[in-house]
């Protein structure tokens, strides 16, 4: 779509020329008239950064998560002009950024954000189009994965319209004070271990198995592979982008006698008191049993014993099952988001 930017100074001859255009455009065209996008690496800290602390807010205020180191992240990488993506400007201001970023031969839409002094509607269909002209002009890109909280705006008839399919996550938090301790039984004849580094490798193969054919496959294509699933692991272990990982409220399910897993739970800190649980699965032949229940509970029981207030978790629509044990758990839903795959 071109750029309907129009410079002020065009006189009145100009401004002749852009009422007799505006007539003629549609209404939603009209209100973004003085828009324009840029590239996100002509873009400074200083022109975002009121933007980053608005989306950080709503992160603390609508999903108790603390978006500071994140947003951090961000700004190193604004700073060095190596962040790719777009940024909204009204008038000179910044109203709304996307971002994304490459993996081989994926693109990831790592956020979007639209102030809601504005309408958000055109405005994100307008980055979104521009973003993804971009990406898709890049010869390695066969699929792109988005997964977007809704504070930029709403976004799904954008990414239809973009040719994306498109899933609904659920948000989901549990009140640890509220919910009352329960002993978790494993009667199997399985070990329960704390997390240890020796499990990365065991702890990969079991996501393979146990996303094999798995809506989760679809929309991260890291759980379809055991290397994609070993990457995925070292990303919400080792690094800080989904908050800080606690080995101490994360466990492994195995046999005694070898390190294979049968089940795992993983627990990462996004807020002071506020745990979030980023993996939790049980190899397929074990499921059905209460070995998913249990592995919730202790990882629950453990943030109690550390004091934690809270656990999150984000979960597919389509995962029935996980949804109903987290609901028999205590977690509600407070948020529902849209995660998108390019091609459908
Ligand atoms: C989701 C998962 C961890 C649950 O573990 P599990 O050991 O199978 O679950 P449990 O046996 O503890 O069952 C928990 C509840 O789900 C129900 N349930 C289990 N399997 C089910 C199935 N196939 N269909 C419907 N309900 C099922 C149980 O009846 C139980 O409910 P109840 O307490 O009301 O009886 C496991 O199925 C799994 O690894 N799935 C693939 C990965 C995944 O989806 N992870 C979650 C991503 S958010």
């Amino acid at each position: 779509m071109p750029n309907l930017y129009l410079p002020s100074s065009f006189g009145l001859g100009g401004e002749l020329l852009e009422s007799a255009i505006m007539a003629l455009l549609p209404e939603d065209l009209r209100n973004i008239r003085s828009m324009n996008i840029i590239d996100l690496r002509q873009a400074t800290v200083r022109q975002i950064e009121p933007l980053l602390h608005e989306e950080a807010n709503h992160w603390r205020d609508e999903l108790h998560w603390d978006y500071r180191g994140a947003l951090e992240l961000i700004k190193r990488f604004l700073d060095a002009h190596a962040l790719s993506g777009c940024v909204a400007l009204e008038n000179g201001s910044a109203v709304g950024y996307s971002f994304y970023v490459l993996e081989d031969h994926k693109g990831l839409i790592g956020g979007m954000y639209v102030t809601p002094k504005q309408e958000q509607g055109p405005i994100g269909k307008r980055l979104l189009e521009e973003m993804l002209f971009s990406m898709r002009a890049l010869p390695q890109m066969q699929r792109i994965e988005a997964q977007l909280m809704p504070f930029g705006g709403p976004v799904d008839d954008a990414l239809r319209a973009q040719g994306f399919r498109l899933h609904t996550r659920q948000f989901m938090l549990l009140d640890l004070e509220k919910q009352t301790e329960r002993g978790p039984s494993i009667n199997s004849g399985l070990r329960l271990d704390r997390w240890n580094d020796r499990y990365f490798e065991p702890c990969a193969k079991l996501i393979y198995l146990a996303y094999a054919n798995h809506i989760d496959g679809e929309i991260n294509d890291q759980y379809r592979s055991r290397n994609g699933a070993l990457k995925f692991l070292k990303n919400i272990i080792l690094l800080p982008g989904c908050g800080q990982f606690q080995p101490s409220a994360s466990f492994v399910l195995r046999h005694p006698g070898n390190d294979e897993l049968v089940g795992a739970v993983l627990t990462s800190e996004v807020a002071e008191g506020v745990g979030h649980t980023t993996q939790i699965c049980v190899q397929p032949g074990f499921q059905g049993h209460g070995l998913g229940r249990a592995l919730m509970e202790t990882a629950a029981n453990a943030l109690r014993s550390l004091h934690f207030k809270e656990l999150s978790l984000t979960v597919t629509a389509e995962n029935h099952t996980a949804v109903h044990l987290y609901e028999r758990l205590g977690f509600t839903t407070i948020k529902s988001f849209t995660a998108g795959v390019w091609p459908r």
